[in-house]
């Protein structure tokens, strides 16, 4: 039971398991558009999948690229927005698509540090741009990485990051992400987590201990 042997079982898993996303390179392409992995990984933020889903495909339909979505008007931008909440993501996404545009040749750099200079960029868009869109190594983290990690390891959720980069392949990080990412929305749940269905579950020190929803144990007030 090595920390090696995690990516490819849940690379596995994903392959066969992975949710079919507007924002992915269709099963057997291996091209992501920049542009578009940008535009998910912001609207996703703080929005659910089942609600961005639309909203994306709308966008991309009227602003298909950093070109279209720079010289955009940027009322038409804020209004295509509405609902989604925390309108500074829609400022900076014009923001940062104007900076590609003018300062950057119309791509985005690949590498995470250069990203994260990005207006609208945090340290979470940096990585899983770099690793989902340009295969770079990336060590990506989001709620629900945290969790799984968190249940793998038996932790209190404190060395989430270090344990996250721990078992981040050198190859297909940006599968890798997305794929803990899908096992914590659909398998490794808050509440029942279904382990049964669990690639990782020989792996998991949470389901050793018996009690796998203790990890990471929740915030007292
Ligand atoms: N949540 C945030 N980014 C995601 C992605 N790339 N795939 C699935 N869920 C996500």
């Amino acid at each position: 039971k090595r920390p090696d042997d995690i990516a490819p079982k849940l690379l596995a898993w994903y392959d066969a398991n992975a949710r079919v996303l507007p924002w992915r390179a269709p099963p057997g392409a291996n091209a992501t558009d920049p542009y578009r992995v940008w535009l998910s990984e912001v609207m996703l933020q703080q929005t659910t999948v089942a609600a961005v889903r639309p909203r994306f495909e709308a966008w991309v339909a009227r602003w298909p690229d950093f070109a279209a979505l720079a010289a955009a008007d940027e009322a038409d931008v804020m209004s295509a927005w509405a609902g989604l909440g925390y309108y500074a993501r829609a400022r900076n996404l014009v923001a940062c698509a104007r900076v590609v545009a003018s300062e950057h040749g119309g791509r985005f750099p690949e590498d995470e540090a250069a990203l994260r200079r990005m207006p609208g960029l945090g340290d979470y868009t940096a990585a899983a741009i770099s690793a989902i869109a340009f295969g770079r190594r990336a060590v990506v983290v989001d709620a629900n990485v945290k969790r799984v990690v968190a249940r793998l390891f038996a932790d209190d959720g404190g060395q989430a990051r270090a344990l996250a980069d721990a078992i981040t392949p050198d190859a297909r990080a940006g599968d890798f992400a997305q794929a803990m990412m899908d096992l914590g929305s659909g398998i490794c749940t808050s509440r029942a987590p279904k382990c049964l269905l669990c690639p990782l579950r020989d792996h998991c020190a949470g389901y050793a201990s018996g009690d796998p929803e203790a990890y990471p144990p929740r915030k007292a007030k």
